[in-house]
This record gives C-alpha cells, structure tokens and sequence, in this order.
C-alpha cells in the first residue's frame, strides 16, 4: 500500500480515498468541527442551484454536495476517480432522479464543451495532480457565460487564528484522526497537502489564468476556508 504525498500520483490518492471512504464524512464532520455543514450551505447558495440548470460537482467523493443541489431541483452529475467514493455516492443517492454519477478524472473531463452552467468542486482541487489542468477542464464543459464555484480550503486571515489552526492541525487533530478515522495515515497527507496549497489570491490568480473573468472570492470561518467563484466570457 503506497501512501500518497505531495507528489500526488493519482493511483495514490484514489486508493487513499478508496480507503477513506466509508468513513469520510463522518470523520470531517468531526474534524471540522461540526463547521462542514456551514461550509457546503455557503457553497449551495454561490452555486445557486435551481430546475432547470445543469451542474457538475467535480470530485464529488460520497456525493453530499451533489445531493444538496440536486434537493434544490438542479440536474447534477457527480464525477470523481475514487471508485470507493462514488461506491459510496451511489449507495446513498443513487436513486435520486436529478443525479447522475460518474467515474472519471478532472484532467480529463468526459463531457462535450459548453454543458454545464455551473462546476464546482469542493474540497477537491487540491488533491488533483494538475489542479491548473482540471480548471482548464472545467471552464471547456462550461457554457459561456456560465460560472465555476470552488471551495477549498486556505489561509487564516489573521496571525492569531493561523497559529491556532496550526496548533489545532498538529496537535489535536492527530489525535481525534486515530479514533475516528479508518486510515489515520491518510489525514497526515491532509494535513500537508492544506498547509502547501495558495492562498486566497494566488488561486484567485490561477483561475483567471486559466480564462475565467469575474473572479472574487468569501474567506469562511476567517480564511480556514475560501469559496472562489469565477465567470467563463460570454465569447
Ligand atoms: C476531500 S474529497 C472531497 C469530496 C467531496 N467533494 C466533499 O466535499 O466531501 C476529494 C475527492 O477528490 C477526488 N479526486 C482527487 N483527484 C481527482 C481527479 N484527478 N479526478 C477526479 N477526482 C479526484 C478524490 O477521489 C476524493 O473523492
């Protein structure tokens, strides 16, 4: 068994959440705190889901936000790698009439251009091994005019929540992994893998570069984590 790094090799990190998955989102409830849920409310209502509209959550793991935004009448497709993840997706809303899942890679996306009016992804991007390449993807599947929301997580604003998050990651978090957690290891890479991802306006910057316009972004809980939202021009 082959623990991932942050070279990222997908073989690596789909089999680390093949691992992970039958307890994923029991162990990130805990592990945020009980925050996630805010969190995805606060991605739904950027996303803005309504009947009518075609979304694709990419890297959708077990599926809990692609079911809120089914909920909300929109059509979604689900797309990860992991087939432990979306195993796990299709167990729980496989019978939902407005979700389609799919296996596939973000780098590869096997959509037609301009299908979607919204991608999004959560928690995600930063595990994909070209992350540039899956925004590029994205922006190609959507319609023009068409929009993207990411939510990730980032840098704390302030001095004093950074050096409490980093002393929460390192220290207590570790901790609560090897109770809750059906591969402890995996959340060491985690863990990593946040501290060594950009900051808010840096992945501000990778989105324009990868052709998105419009491009803003709402820190969450202080920056822990950011929701970036962009536009695909009209033409
Ligand atoms: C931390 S989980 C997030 C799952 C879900 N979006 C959520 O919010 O709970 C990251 C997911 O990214 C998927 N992933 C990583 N790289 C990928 C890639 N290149 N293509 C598709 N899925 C990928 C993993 O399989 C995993 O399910």
């Amino acid at each position: 068994m082959t623990k991932p790094d942050l070279a990222k090799r997908p073989a690596d990190v789909s089999s680390m959440f093949d691992r992970v998955s039958s307890k994923y989102d029991l162990t990130n409830d805990v592990l945020s705190g009980g925050l996630a849920p805010s969190w995805r409310v606060r991605t739904r209502k950027a996303i803005d889901p309504k009947p009518g509209m075609r979304i694709l959550d990419v890297a959708c793991g077990t599926g809990t936000v692609t079911r809120i935004l089914a909920d909300h009448g929109a059509q979604v497709t689900g797309l990860d790698f992991s087939p432990g993840m979306i195993g796990e997706g299709i167990r729980r809303h496989g019978d939902h009439p407005n979700i389609t899942f799919q296996q596939g890679d973000a780098t590869q996306l096997p959509f037609d251009d301009n299908t979607f009016d919204v991608t999004t992804v959560s928690f995600g991007i930063r595990n994909v091994q070209q992350p540039e390449l899956a925004l590029a993807e994205m922006l190609r599947v959507t319609k023009p005019g068409g929009r993207i929301v990411v939510c990730e997580f980032s840098t704390p604003t302030t001095a004093a929540l950074r050096f409490a998050y980093d002393t929460y990651m390192n220290t207590i978090m570790p901790s609560v992994v090897n109770i809750v957690s059906s591969d402890p290891e995996a959340y060491d890479y985690l863990f990593r893998s946040i501290q060594a991802w950009p900051e808010q306006r840096e992945f501000a910057a990778w989105l324009r570069k990868a052709g998105y316009r419009d491009v803003a972004h709402r820190n969450l809980t202080g920056g822990i984590v950011a929701l970036h939202r962009g536009t695909k021009p009209a033409n």
